[in-house]
Formats: C-alpha cells, structure tokens, sequence
C-alpha cells in the first residue's frame, strides 16, 4: 500500500516535469513484445543487449527513439525493424530511456 501510493506520487511529479513514464506497460500497448522481450531473443534483439550497446553512446535515446517510429534494419542483422508510426515523439523517447535503463 505505501509503497503504491509511493509510486504514484513519483510518477505525479515526474509528469509534472513534462517526462512521458514508460513501462513495460507501454511497450506491450505498441506490441512491441511481439518481436522484443527484456532478455529473451525473439525476432528482434532483447532490451539488455540493445541497452549494452548503447550503455557508453550520448545521444542514445533520442536515436533509439527516431529508429522505433522508422524502423529500419542492418544494426542487429538483416531482418528488418518494420516502422512504427503510432508511437509519438514523446512516447518514444521515453521508451527508448527505459529500453536503455534495463540491465
Ligand atoms: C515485427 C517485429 C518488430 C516489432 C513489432 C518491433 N520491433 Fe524493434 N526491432 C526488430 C528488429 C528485427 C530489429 C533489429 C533491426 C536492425 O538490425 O537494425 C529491431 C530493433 C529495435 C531496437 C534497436 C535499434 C538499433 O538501431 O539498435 C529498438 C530500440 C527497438 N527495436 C524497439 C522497438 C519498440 C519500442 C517497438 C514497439 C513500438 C518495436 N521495436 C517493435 C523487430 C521489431
């Protein structure tokens, strides 16, 4: 119980500075899931190995977030990332900083 309202509160003060907070929530809305797990390989790479890449690289998250809304491919293999224009700007970036926060 504390520890809920503990949360909500954080997560009140951080809309309150304009920071969008994703979860893993967000990412199984998208479907993300459909092709990503945190650390099970599926179609595409998993969070913990796309977060060790890019642990040392600035810039990394407003990067990740423009290659989820285009997609792409050749960084992880052939395969492509199909684009994914549903996700807005916001939504993005804040997916691509909790992409890179999982260890
Ligand atoms: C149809 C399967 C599929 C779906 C759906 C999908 N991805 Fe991907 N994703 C891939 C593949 C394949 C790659 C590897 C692309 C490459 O090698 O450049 C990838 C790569 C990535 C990367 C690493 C990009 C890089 O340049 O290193 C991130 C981050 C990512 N996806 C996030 C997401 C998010 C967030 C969503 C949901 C909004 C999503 N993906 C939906 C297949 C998918």
């Amino acid at each position: 119980m504390t520890k809920h309202v503990a949360l909500l509160v954080a997560g009140s003060m951080l809309t309150a500075f304009g920071n969008a907070v994703a979860s893993p929530e967000m990412v199984r809305s998208y479907n993300c899931t459909a092709c990503h797990a945190e650390d099970k390989k599926k179609y595409g790479p998993t969070y913990q190995q796309v977060a060790l890449k890019y642990a040392d690289e600035a810039g990394a998250a407003e990067k990740l977030a423009k290659k989820i809304q285009t997609g792409g491919a050749g960084v992880w293999g052939n395969t492509p990332m199909p684009a994914q224009p549903r996700v807005s700007d916001e939504d993005a970036l804040a997916i691509a900083r909790y992409i890179l926060s999982v260890k």
